[in-house]
């Protein structure tokens, strides 16, 4: 499973990537609003930095001017990749995008029919959002797998980028459900280190090594 990153802050970015766990970025306009830096410097930085996919995303809603936007973003770097909204209007600029051959991610999707559609119209990712579902008392998880059935029965290559992260558990689970691509917050991914008996194991650990008085250098 990849890991992207979903901030466009770079300095965490630069940390998880000199570990290898970052394989690619995805940013949109809150989080481009949440850096307070100029989208088009702060994506190019990003796109130095790392060689996997970088979601920059347009902020048009018609497919006309979001062709254009996305046109733009792509000229940063090669390894752009155009983010659209799963509307009518961001299925159509998809579908040119696509055809261009730019790397497209149809986001904000909620539902196994725009996941289809986004599949239909060449999208390279799809995202969908299990954070928001699961916020509105519905099971962002079910739609990962249900994701996953509809594009395996049809060998869709759409890959399945799992959004709106929120907890270790949801990488657990989309790990489990053959999920292609994870984003999540870079503290979200450092949680995964985690484990309170890793904490005490490793007190006990010390306490014992203190006691023999040894020192290895
Ligand atoms: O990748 C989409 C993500 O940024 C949305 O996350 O937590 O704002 O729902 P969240």
């Amino acid at each position: 499973m990849k890991f992207f990153v979903d901030t466009a802050e770079i300095d965490a970015i630069a940390e998880l990537n000199e570990l290898g766990m970052v394989d690619g970025v995805t940013t949109n306009p809150s989080l481009i609003m949440k850096s307070g830096r100029d989208i088009l410097e702060v994506t190019k930085e990003i796109c130095d930095l790392v060689s996997g996919p970088v979601s920059a995303e347009v902020v048009a809603t018609e497919a006309d001017a979001m062709i254009a936007e996305g046109r733009k973003l792509a000229e940063i770097a090669e390894n752009i990749a155009v983010k659209v909204p799963l509307t009518w209007d961001g299925l159509k600029a998809c579908k040119v995008l696509s055809g261009e051959g730019r790397m497209v991610n149809v986001t904000l999707c909620f539902s196994a029919n725009q996941a289809l559609l986004a599949a239909k119209a060449g999208a390279s990712f799809i995202s969908p959002f299990i954070g928001r579902l699961d916020d509105v008392n519905l099971d962002g998880l079910q739609l990962i797998e249900d994701i996953r059935s509809i594009y395996d029965n049809y060998g869709f290559e759409t890959e399945i980028l799992a959004a709106s992260i929120r907890t270790v558990n949801h990488i657990t689970e989309c790990a489990k459900i053959g999920a292609d691509v994870i984003t999540a917050p870079p503290a979200v991914i450092k949680a995964m280190a985690s484990h309170p008996l890793t904490d005490k194991g490793l007190a006990t650990f010390m306490a014992d090594w203190a006691k023999t008085g040894q020192k290895i250098l």
